[in-house]
């Protein structure tokens, strides 16, 4: 078995609902838990060198959720980034965000802008949020600006290829996740990654987010160490 750490590793952090319904807690007390753990996972990430953790935290469907639970979401990014941007730049980490930022609400769009633009220059763990990202919307919106850019000319129809795509995606300037994780016992991809997952192993986990921790982390890179140690 190889000791090879995935340079990009995804966790689609699912469960937080069903940790706090099992505790008799709200779900927005579990997505509290969820956002407390995924400090947790951004250090274990760093101390195992890994080098760019994607973290799905809004899907483009999470907007049919109840009202209260949505409002809930969309206030955790401005919380967690006020009280966690000076540790971020103290530590060197870098926040991007994945997704349709122009259809959040103005505060969250100002949090989460503000982490991008002040962590821009640190050079450390990227931390990339998938926040109100999908994988349909991310190809859709792609195919919208190459077509723009053929109809202007900038771009020559002969020229549009894998890499050019790859270009105008969300994830751009990323390379693809080598591991994507799922938590919370669900084996499906609910519009994570489709394009950039075309080679990812996936690992399923039965624990919820909010327990999800170091030691599971390691379990998922060894089990990935074991799978790709004969390609
Ligand atoms: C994942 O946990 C986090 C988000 C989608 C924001 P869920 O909220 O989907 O929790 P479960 O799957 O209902 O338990
Ligand atoms: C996927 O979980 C999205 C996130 C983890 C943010 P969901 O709970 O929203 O997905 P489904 O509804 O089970 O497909
Ligand atoms: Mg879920």
């Amino acid at each position: 078995m190889n000791s090879y750490i995935p340079k990009h590793v995804a966790i689609m952090m699912d469960g937080n609902g069903r940790w706090g319904k099992a505790r008799g807690l709200t779900r927005s007390e579990g997505h509290f838990a969820g956002a407390q753990t995924m400090q947790k996972i951004i250090d274990a990430s760093m101390e195992l060198d890994i080098k760019i953790l994607t973290l799905y935290a809004f899907s483009s469907e999470n907007w049919t959720r109840p009202k209260e639970e949505v409002n809930y979401l969309m206030k955790l990014p401005v919380k967690f980034f006020n009280k966690k941007l000076p540790e971020f730049m103290k530590r060197n980490i870098k926040i991007l965000i994945s997704g349709n930022i122009s259809a959040l609400p103005r505060p969250t769009k100002k949090a989460v802008s503000k982490a991008v633009e002040e962590t821009k220059n640190n050079d450390g763990i990227i931390v990339n949020f998938a926040f109100n990202y999908g994988g349909r919307d991310d190809i859709l919106q792609a195919i919208r600006k190459i077509i723009e850019n053929v109809q202007n000319k900038r771009i020559e129809l002969n020229n549009v290829n894998e890499e050019l795509v790859q270009h105008f995606l969300y994830t751009k300037g990323l390379p693809d996740p080598e591991l994507i994780i799922r938590t919370g016992g669900e084996k499906r991809v609910s519009n994570f990654l489709l394009w950039q997952s075309s080679k990812s192993e996936f690992y399923f986990s039965d624990f919820y987010f909010p327990d999800f921790n170091k030691e599971l982390l390691s379990e998922a890179i060894i089990e990935f160490q074991k799978r790709t140690s004969n390609l």
